[in-house]
């Protein structure tokens, strides 16, 4: 194979078009394939669909330069190439399970193109197992390309950062050569990452000691990325459930977790306790790993435990809120903002959010409710309640409000003066659910201060 692989991206989402921006800025020519015309017309235009931060430039120049190819036709664009790059959708079945229909039709569709040394890359999150059956459709439609398991480690709002000061590559497989063209792409990567990262506005990190390339199986590589999702929302759970420890005798969850976390063994991230997580993967990655538990005869009850603590959180703030305005029932006829729509900051991206879930839950007690968020309002306006009042700004969503629950954290929100909250609401109660802001600073300002796991008001 050429140094510059030809590049096809099936599947223009979040993951997809990151990675694209990223092998185009490399040098090599990417087609980024999707059935959703909105999202290719919008690469046309040299934009992504979704706000991201240094995205942007890298498509534009992409598309500028012929190197990022929109297109729906994998006839167009699977026999050119010599990576094919799956990054469809994996969404939850009704039971938890994985939905594994579009990594089928993406591999079944692609199996009618692929030239023999083309290498079929499944960078989707999938259940261990799902390799070994996309092999089998390979095999059923007479084709023996090679398969590799990649899957990709990058987190919304900081995807493009995450993918160029990487902590590991993975890549599972059985066949070493294969592997190694695979991660070579990883390495043309790097090596343009500086001209990538000034491009889109970033800058290295701190400190950065390289990230790791590793060969594994396919089953491992499959595994690593379901349970390295699983750890960490084990870690917010925790947090959590200690947090609802710490409501009840007088410590502050902050200084717990600092004080846990200074243990180099146990690490500080991951330990924020608030509204719970939520998102387009935790969630449904945690449902499939238990469900994919199940399948295999193992009751992962750790990983089902931490997943019922987190779908009880959105419920303990709106809980303390009502705490503090006079107990059950308390809520009806009340005017509540909620600052934060998209699942975490950095995003418009409002799948499975915590914010939208606090919102329609305050909806069906009888509050009204003023939203805002700075990114992810239209997204959001899917699945809100359509009573919820959707604010242009802060101050709107404020504006006459008996209490205002901050559920992400959004530097806008966090930095807004606790004096102006205290002035434009019309009650005084500010609910912190990612607790991130000064308890004095928010009380001096006259407000009653409600955190999670901040022993404040309980
Ligand atoms: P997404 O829903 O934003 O994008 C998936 C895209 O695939 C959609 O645009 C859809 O139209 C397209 N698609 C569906 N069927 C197709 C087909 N047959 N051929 C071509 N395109 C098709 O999803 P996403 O957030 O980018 O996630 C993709 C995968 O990556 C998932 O498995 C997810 O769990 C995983 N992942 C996501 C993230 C993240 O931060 N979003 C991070 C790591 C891993
Ligand atoms: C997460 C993982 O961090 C990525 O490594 C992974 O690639 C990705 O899922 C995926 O597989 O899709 P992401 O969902 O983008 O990334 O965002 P995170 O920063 O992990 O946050 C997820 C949720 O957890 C958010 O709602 C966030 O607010 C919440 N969270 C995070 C907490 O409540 N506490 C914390 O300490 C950390």
């Amino acid at each position: 194979m050429d140094t510059k692989p030809t590049v096809t991206i099936l599947g223009t989402g979040y993951v997809g078009l990151t990675t694209a921006a990223l092998t185009a800025m490399a040098g090599m020519k990417t087609y980024v394939v999707d059935p959703n015309q909105s999202r290719l017309d919008s690469v046309r235009s040299g934009k992504s669909f979704f706000y991201e931060e240094g995205l942007d430039p890298l498509v534009a120049e992409g598309v500028k330069h012929g190197l990022i190819v929109p297109t729906s036709s994998y006839e167009e664009s699977v026999p050119e190439s010599d990576i094919i790059i799956s990054s469809v959708g994996t969404p939850d079945n009704p039971d938890g399970s994985s939905n594994l229909s579009y990594i089928f039709a993406a591999a079944t569709e692609a199996a009618k193109y692929l030239k023999p040394t083309a290498i079929y890359v499944q960078k989707s999150t999938v259940p261990v197992g799902t390799g070994a059956k996309v092999k089998q459709i390979f095999r059923d439609a007479g084709i023996t390309n090679a398969y590799v398991s990649n899957p990709e480690f990058l987190r919304e709002g900081t995807a493009l950062f995450d993918a160029l000061w990487f902590d590991r590559v993975i890549v599972g497989g059985d066949d070493v050569l294969t592997l190694e063209k695979v991660l070579g792409l990883y390495r043309q990567i790097e090596l343009s990452r500086e001209a990538i990262a000034q491009l889109a506005g970033l800058s290295a990190p701190a400190a950065y000691s390289n990230g790791r390339y590793m060969m594994v199986k396919l089953e491992s590589a499959e595994l690593i990325k379901v349970t390295s999702n699983a750890f960490l929302t084990l870690k917010i759970s925790f947090a959590n459930s200690i947090a609802l420890l710490s409501d009840n005798v007088g410590a502050d969850i902050l200084e717990v977790m600092d004080g846990t976390g200074a243990d180099k063994r146990i690490g500080r991230a991951f330990l924020n306790a608030g509204r719970g997580y939520g998102g387009g993967c935790f969630p449904k990655d945690v449902s499939g790993l238990i469900a994919a538990g199940l399948e295999n005869g193992v009751n992962l009850e750790i990983i089902r435990a931490s997943q019922a603590l987190n779908e009880t959180m959105p419920g303990y703030v709106i809980e303390k809120l009502q705490d503090v305005l006079g107990g059950s029932g308390s809520l009806r006829g009340r005017t509540i903002a909620v600052l934060g729509l998209a699942f975490k900051a950095g995003t418009s991206d409002a799948r499975r959010s915590s914010g939208v879930a606090i919102a329609n839950t305050l909806i069906r007690q009888g509050a009204q409710v003023q939203a805002f968020d700075p990114k992810a309002n239209q997204e959001a306006a899917e699945t809100l309640d359509k009573k919820v009042v959707l604010a242009a700004d802060i101050e709107h969503a404020l504006d006459g409000a008996d209490a205002v629950i901050v559920a992400t954290d959004w530097p806008e929100f966090i930095t807004y003066p606790a004096e102006k909250y205290a002035q434009q609401l019309t009650g005084t109660v500010l609910v912190d659910a990612m607790n991130r802001f000064d308890v004095q600073a928010v009380t001096n300002a006259g407000l009653h201060y409600i955190g999670i796991g901040r022993s404040v008001l309980r």
